[in-house]
């Protein structure tokens, strides 16, 4: 079974670059890597993210949020990922199940329990292999996603309207999740440089790299 790899921070911590930086790591390896997103993934997940991020969708209340999320985690976990997962492909997930912890759980105030009742419903029992936690500060992190979403007229800005107060919420939501499974979730300095950051990733996922079963040896 090929390695399940997912990447986990709040808005502006740099993970999309990283899991850009990575997949075309693994890729120059010879390597067969499907590269992910959620909310999205898949033609519904992809419609699910534009209700989800518009700006225009601010008076869609936390449960309806949450269950747009899990449903659309739902699409990408039977279409994609375990798919790729029985075809030996390695899969790298830019946000999944761990974002709904940290954003509507911690964030919000949903319960945890309805949480992960759902996240266990759509997961088909798989869990990721490793998860990259990027945390910084989220006065550092703001700063970044706004300027970014500013210059590319991006107009899924609708959680970074939320206050400073919300952010410092999910991270600790993250840190705290990360804490309860040392072995599976790994916390990076992401006020480092992009290729520090990036060569700690690469040392993490090294032991992926080494099994003779990733590397298609039996
Ligand atoms: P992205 O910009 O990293 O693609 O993430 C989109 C937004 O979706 C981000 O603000 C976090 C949010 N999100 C949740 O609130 N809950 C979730 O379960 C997921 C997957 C994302």
């Amino acid at each position: 079974m090929a390695p399940f790899i997912t990447f986990e921070g709040i808005d502006g911590c740099g993970k999309s670059t990283q899991v850009q930086l990575l997949y075309s790591y693994l890729t120059n390896q010879g390597l067969k890597v499907s590269l992910l997103r959620e909310p999205g993934g898949t033609s519904v997940g992809e419609l699910i993210r534009s209700i989800l991020l518009s700006n225009e969708t601010s008076n869609l209340l936390p449960i309806s949020e949450l269950l747009l999320y899990s449903a659309a985690r739902n699409q990408n976990i039977h279409e994609n990922i375990v798919p790729a997962l029985n075809d030996g492909v390695w899969v790298l997930c830019d946000r999944f199940k761990d974002a709904t912890v940290a954003y509507q759980g911690y964030g919000l105030n949903l319960d945890l329990n309805l949480i992960k009742f759902l996240n266990d419903l759509v997961s088909q029992n798989r869990k990721p292999d490793m998860t990259i936690l990027i945390d910084i500060d989220p006065n550092i992190a703001l700063a970044r996603a706004r300027k970014r979403n500013l210059k590319n007229h991006n107009e899924e800005g609708r959680y970074e309207q939320e206050s400073l107060t919300f952010f410092h919420q999910v991270r600790k939501g993250y840190l705290e999740v990360a804490k309860k499974e040392p072995g599976r979730i790994h916390i990076i300095n992401g006020s480092q440089s992009i290729n520090k950051i990036q060569n700690e990733i690469i040392q993490l996922i090294m032991p992926l790299l080494c099994t003779g079963e990733i590397n298609g040896i039996p």
